[in-house]
């Protein structure tokens, strides 16, 4: 009776922890500004019922002007502190049309507002911008004579809002680019050429396709460490990403297949998530998953009737609501059953593997529980 009490309490364990990941990778709600209108303005939700488009010009909100400042130059519809002079805060303002940009700025913070269009002519002085901050807005075109006036510039984040295209004439120097949650269907050619030094690009949640993707387009990402590409419609891995990467995220796509070399390059790479897809036992070569810097692979949420084998070093591993029907730990195990298991280094390192949402019932076959002497959780 005890241990059925134990064991009950260990299943809901793992239901509140479900509960808890799908809340946390549930899609932040945009920040609401204080004291103003419930009006947001942000890209438009599926989940959500799909709010009217504000007219102009009532429907928009007046800029919120702060109190005169002590530096001359700081713009009324932003904050300038004096302890952060390199910082220029505008953001939560309902701003339309970006103010002139002081000198000394540095930092610029636009995000949350209703800015449509960036055009140079604020930035003409803002030669020492280093980050920018112009997420959540309405933002549809940024030109290109923008980035000549901030040849500096470090951190571009512009997600969430309504770009069709990756912006042309990025600064080379960028080392962060956040493009998420927009609606970009093109790359133009070129766009991140001589970026070696960009570590960052987010394009989660586009509508990029196969053929947005050209063999070059990541050519001179040498320094890049994450790629997100998820959310988008993409049928094929992503040809060219560069070797260095640590993260690739390819969730919510529809690929249904793996090259069996894809990984082979790669010489860093840690964290792969594939969740959501259309991958099935004939599109995931036997070996495909069996490299050695791998610590994170998910692959939730699609077709796979058997469990593709993984190296030792592989730490977490993420096979829920596939069609598994049964799991062979000898088959499995990536070192022998044979081997001496006291030598630390034959022992896998998998601590964390869920099984849930397969065809899959209790108890775990003993042989999995020989083999993998570190794993201290599994879901079934
Ligand atoms: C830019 O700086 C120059 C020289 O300091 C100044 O004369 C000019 O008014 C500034 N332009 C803007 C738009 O602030
Ligand atoms: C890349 O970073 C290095 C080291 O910080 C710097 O010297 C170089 O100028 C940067 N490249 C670009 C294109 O900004
Ligand atoms: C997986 O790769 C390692 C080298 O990293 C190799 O020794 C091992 O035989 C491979 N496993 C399988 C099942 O091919
Ligand atoms: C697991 O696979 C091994 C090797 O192919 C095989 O000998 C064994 O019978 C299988 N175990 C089960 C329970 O099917």
């Amino acid at each position: 009776m005890k241990a059925g009490a134990g064991l009950f309490s260990a299943l809901a364990l793992f239901l509140l922890m479900g509960a808890v990941y799908t809340q946390r990778t549930r899609p932040r709600k945009p920040t609401r500004r204080p004291g103003t209108t419930t009006r947001k303005p942000s890209v438009p939700k599926p989940a959500v019922p799909a709010q009217p488009e504000p007219q102009e010009p009532t429907d928009f909100p007046p800029p919120i002007l702060g109190p005169p400042s002590i530096y001359p130059d700081c713009p009324r519809e932003c904050f300038c502190s004096p302890s952060y002079p390199n910082s220029l805060n505008c953001e939560n303002r309902n701003i339309r049309v970006i103010p002139v940009i002081p000198s000394r700025t540095h930092y610029l913070y636009l995000q949350n507002n209703y800015i449509s269009e960036v055009t140079a002519e604020p930035f003409v002085n803002a030669t020492e911008v280093r980050w920018v901050n112009l997420a959540n807005n309405r933002i549809h075109r940024i030109d290109k004579q923008v980035f000549q006036k901030i040849p500096a510039l470090l951190y571009l984040y512009v997600h969430r809002n309504q770009l069709k295209e990756v912006p042309p004439g990025l600064p080379a120097s960028l080392e962060q680019l956040r493009l998420s949650r927009n609606r970009i269907s093109k790359i133009p050619s070129g766009a991140f050429s001589k970026m070696g030094n960009l570590t960052l690009l987010d394009l989660y949640h586009n509508q990029l396709s196969d053929s947005d993707l050209g063999k070059n387009t990541f050519r001179d990402l040498k320094s890049l460490m994450q790629l997100n590409l998820a959310h988008n419609i993409l049928k094929k891995m992503p040809d060219g990403v560069p070797s260095g990467l640590i993260q690739l995220f390819l969730d919510r796509n529809r690929i249904d297949d793996i090259p069996k070399d894809y990984f082979k390059g790669f010489t860093h790479l840690a964290f792969v998530r594939l969740n959501y897809n259309q991958l099935s036992d004939k599109g995931v070569p036997k070996n495909v998953f069996n490299v050695s810097t791998l610590l994170d692979l998910q692959l939730a949420h699609n077709q796979l009737a058997s469990v593709p084998l993984f190296n030792g070093h592989l730490e977490h591993l993420h096979l829920n609501h596939n069609s598994i029907e049964s799991i062979n730990g000898t088959l499995l195990c990536p070192y022998s059953l044979q081997a001496d298991m006291s030598d630390l280094s034959v022992v896998p390192r998998l601590r964390y593997l869920r099984l849930d949402g397969n065809h899959l019932s209790p108890p775990i076959p003993l042989d999995i529980i020989m083999c993998f002497r570190h794993l201290h959780s599994i879901v079934i």
